[in-house]
């Protein structure tokens, strides 16, 4: 367990010295962000980042420096999805870092889930991870409400079937961009665990 801990924290800081300063230079374009959203981020990401629909990943109040990240590593092909590729093919730097602000200053509350006790199983996962598997908490890297780093992306009010999906990705390596800390926890967690952590998830403000 320790061991684990000690591999995946050195992991998580290892992606911090490299993943920040690129995206700094440039100064941030709010209308520009609004113009892009508005023609067409909204249809599956909703104007402030809700994403009405669960098959979509919500993006309001995730950090810049992630979601300007991701924008980037889709469009280089890093981080491989069909759906993104072809909404990023024009975007320059400065317009995904604009993007990045546009999404962090949005805010939209957790939701209520009717199944307190698999949200029970969760909250225990979140925070206390599983010390029978070796499994860490979330919390450890995420942040007790979820609320995440620039480096460790929030996770907090989440639509449950995005948070599974990445999870599944993640222990198949299908997500392709940085999965070597979130594979090893993604391996570790059962079927219950996964649907339970990620519907406390979605529960968080
Ligand atoms: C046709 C629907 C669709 C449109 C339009 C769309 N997206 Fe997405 N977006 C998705 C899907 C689906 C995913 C999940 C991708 C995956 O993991 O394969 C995603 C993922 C993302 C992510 C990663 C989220 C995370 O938590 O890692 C970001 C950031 C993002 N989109 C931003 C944008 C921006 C900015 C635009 C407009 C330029 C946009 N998207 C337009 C469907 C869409
Ligand atoms: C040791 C640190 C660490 C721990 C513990 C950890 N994560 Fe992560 N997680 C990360 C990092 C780093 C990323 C970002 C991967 C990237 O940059 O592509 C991430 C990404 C994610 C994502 C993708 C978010 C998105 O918007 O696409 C999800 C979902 C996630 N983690 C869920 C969890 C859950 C659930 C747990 C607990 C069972 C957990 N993580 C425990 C470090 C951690």
């Amino acid at each position: 367990m320790g061991e684990i801990m000690n591999k995946l924290y050195a992991g998580a800081a290892l992606m911090t010295a490299f993943v920040l300063p690129a995206y700094s230079a440039d100064k941030v374009d709010l209308a520009r962000a609004e113009e892009i959203v508005s023609g067409r981020c909204f249809l599956c990401h909703g104007l402030e980042g809700e994403a009405a629909s669960a098959v979509f990943p919500r993006l309001a109040g995730q950090h810049w420096e992630y979601t300007a990240k991701q924008l980037a590593e889709f469009k280089s092909g890093k981080r491989k999805s069909e759906t993104m590729l072809p909404q990023v093919e024009e975007l320059t730097p400065a317009e995904m870092k604009a993007l990045g602000h546009y999404f962090e200053n949005k805010q939209v509350p957790g939701r209520e889930i009717k199944d307190a006790e698999l949200v029970a199983v969760g909250k225990f996962v979140f925070h206390r991870g599983n010390q029978f598997t070796g499994l860490p908490s979330c919390a450890s890297c995420h942040g007790v409400k979820g609320h995440g780093t620039p480096q460790l992306p929030r996770l907090a009010g989440q639509h449950p079937r995005y948070t599974e999906d990445q999870i599944k990705q993640f222990n198949k390596r299908e997500r392709t961009n940085d999965n070597a800390v979130m594979h090893t926890v993604a391996s570790k967690l059962s079927e219950l665990e996964t649907h339970a952590v990620a519907a406390y998830i979605a529960t968080l403000d």
